[in-house]
């Protein structure tokens, strides 16, 4: 959450730093701000409630020059989303300045103290009593920046990346790390410092990714110096990026959801790339070969996940149970680190994440790994803090994601899990050759069936059109597809702002039955399949009671045409990987019903791709 961005070097900052911020926003997105340090010396801030782009126009006028910045994009924790709680923030002097990223968990108590000694604080946050506290220590002991955040972040407890700028040291930018992501850029003769590699791709492909409690002392004309918590040097290693600056652009789509949604063929391919081979009726999942054993031997999976991710992982279980015969617990990160969860050393526990910085996820795995689980990811971000906490595991390879609500990320997150899945279940000897073959190749063919359901675009727009006033939705689905249910309710409340829920079809006679009229139009997936019979009954228990149905069914399908007011008819396939095609129509008609509401498709309120607080 919060995105953080900083350029120290010959160049401009201000132009590096808004377009920096303007890649950042994903991240939050309620208040932006920079400071600049300029050729005489004067420290300026400008920040804003609102988006970047009200802080251009507050700017526009300013004194904006300078070759040493720092700029913020915020999602609101402590304090209100308003001017004055946005970053930067000043220290008691107003000669110190700071972004944060992260929550200070201690600050209330360092606040206090800071009070007693004559400090006076003008937001609610806690990242201004972070820096008070630096420059407290700075005065008092006579330290030098670097090591005054040094002494000062061994007092705090909680998660940050933060940069701290100097009025009296104007070629010295010191940022730090615990939690919260942080890159380092370094370019010929300057340095870019991000919490992804998203502002810093156009200018140099080298970089640092700071570790968990290192602090960086990044110095104009000088070498990248890392310090430890207890002030000792430490190494670090130089990285060349491999994300392309077109990846990260809309590339002529109105949105970057909408340019997601259309990568799917593509995405879901790149993630099966090498890993699936019908010739050879191989698969191989680099990530898992080294925990095959465990796999053979596993009493159970538990999937870890937060969001979409979750929903993923809900798919993921039948999938696991079904072809691998193994039991699958899918917990929601957030409540499993905090329930004393039962964990045995043989669990093997899956974290899945696009962003692979979710704290409640990363929390959850450092509970799995103290109790002695093997702990795998499925993540999306190369480098990412999950993907470097786990003991092994796969990337997803779709490509940077950027708009706030997830879809290729879940495409190709099922896709890696399916083919865990029947990797295992071939290890296992649970799945006879046939059916191991037969879903192999039906895999292949998933690409170009996203592609044919791509093709609805226009149906589905006309279907967000009919419902883009309704206040409710309700969303059904049996089986492998109830966890698509849920992921199409998600969609449509997080940015629509239409009140939907998912539903197991037979649950729905157990409460939301009851909220069923004219008015209430329910999405029901109703693909061929073991439930198929089971569904069409649950579709005219709505019928009876005069709901509207919108059904995605299979190609050629007659039975539930016949019953539903509107069909979207998606190619026939395995009824084990009907979630990555009949996903795409609920994403699509999501996309649609929040532009035709007027709504802000890749930053919906109140909402951040990546969720670095618990
Ligand atoms: C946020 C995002 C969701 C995402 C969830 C989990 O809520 O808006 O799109 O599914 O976090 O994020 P992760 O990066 O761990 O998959």
């Amino acid at each position: 959450m919060c995105g953080i961005v900083a350029y120290i070097g010959k160049r401009e900052a201000y132009p590096i730093l808004i377009k920096g911020l303007q890649r950042l926003e994903y991240r939050g997105y309620d208040s932006a701000g920079v400071a600049m340090l300029n050729a005489k010396g004067d420290l300026n801030v400008y920040k804003r409630k609102g988006k970047v782009t009200d802080l251009i126009e507050f700017a526009k006028d300013e004194d904006k020059s300078g070759n040493i910045g720092i700029g913020h994009t915020r999602w609101a924790t402590h304090g209100e989303p308003n001017d004055v709680n946005s970053h930067p923030h000043y220290s008691q002097s107003k000669n110190i300045v700071m972004i944060h990223n992260g929550i200070i968990e201690n600050y209330a108590s360092i606040k206090e103290g800071l009070k007693k000694r004559g400090h006076t604080f003008l937001s609610q946050t806690d990242t201004e009593v972070l820096v008070h506290l630096i420059e407290q220590i700075k005065e008092h002991e006579g330290m030098k920046l670097g090591h005054a955040v040094i002494a000062a972040l061994n007092q705090v407890i909680g998660a940050y990346s933060i940069v701290v700028m100097d009025k009296n040291d104007p070629d010295t930018l010191i940022a730090a790390k615990k939690g919260s992501p942080m890159v380092i850029g370094i370019g010929a003769d300057d340095f870019f410092i991000a919490s992804d590699a998203s502002p810093i791709i156009e200018y140099t492909k080298n970089v640092v990714y700071l570790e968990d409690e290192q602090v960086a002392i990044i110095r104009r004309g000088k070498e990248l110096k890392i310090r430890n918590l207890k002030d000792k040097e430490v190494t670090h290693y130089v990285q060349e990026l491999t994300l392309e600056l077109e990846s990260i652009e809309k590339g002529g789509y109105d949105h970057f959801m909408l340019k997601e949604i259309y990568e799917q063929p593509k995405s879901v391919r790149d993630s099966m790339r090498g890993r699936l081979n019908t010739t050879s009726g191989l698969i191989t999942v680099g990530g898992i070969v080294d925990h095959e054993k465990k796999f053979e031997k596993a009493k159970r999976i538990i999937f870890v996940a937060c969001g979409t991710s979750w929903h993923a992982g809900l798919v993921g279980e039948y999938l696991f149970e079904e072809l691998a015969r193994i039991p699958v617990e899918v917990e929601y990160a957030s409540e499993f680190r905090y329930r004393n969860p039962i964990i045995y050393q043989d669990d093997i526990v899956i974290a899945i994440s696009q962003s692979g910085e979710t704290a409640d996820t990363l929390a959850a795995i450092e509970l799995a790994k103290s109790k002695g689980a093997t702990v795998l990811g499925v993540c999306n971000v190369v480098g990412s803090s999950i993907a470097r906490a786990t003991h092994g595991g796969s990337y997803t390879h779709a490509g940077p994601e950027i708009g706030v609500a997830s879809t290729k990320a879940f495409t190709a997150q099922v896709t890696v899990l399916t083919l865990m899945a029947l990797h295992i279940a071939k290890v296992r000897g649970t799945l006879t050759e046939s059916r191991y073959h037969q879903l192999l190749y039906e895999m292949e063919t998933i690409p170009s069936k996203i592609e044919e359901v791509l093709k609805l675009n226009d149906q589905i727009k006309e279907i967000a059109y009919a419902h883009k006033d309704t206040n409710n939705a309700l969303y059904l689905g049996r089986g492998v597809s109830f966890p698509v249910a849920l992921e199409g309710a998600l969609k449509l409340k997080e940015i629509s702002y239409i009140h939907a829920e998912g539903y197991p079809a037979a649950e729905m006679k157990h409460g939301p039955i009851a909220l069923i009229d004219e008015a209430m139009p329910v999405f029901v997936i109703a693909t061929k399949g073991a439930n198929y019979e089971k569904v069409v009954s649950n579709i005219q228990e709505v019928k009876a009671r005069k709901g509207k149905i919108i059904a995605v069914v299979t190609a050629g399908d007659k039975e539930v045409k016949e019953m539903a007011d509107i069909s979207i008819e998606i190619p026939e396939t395995d009824e084990l990987l009907v979630p990555l095609i009949s996903v795409i129509p609920w994403q699509l008609l999501s996309y649609h019903s929040a532009v035709m509401r007027g709504c802000n498709v890749d930053q919906p309120r109140n909402l951040a791709k990546s969720v670095t607080v618990e």
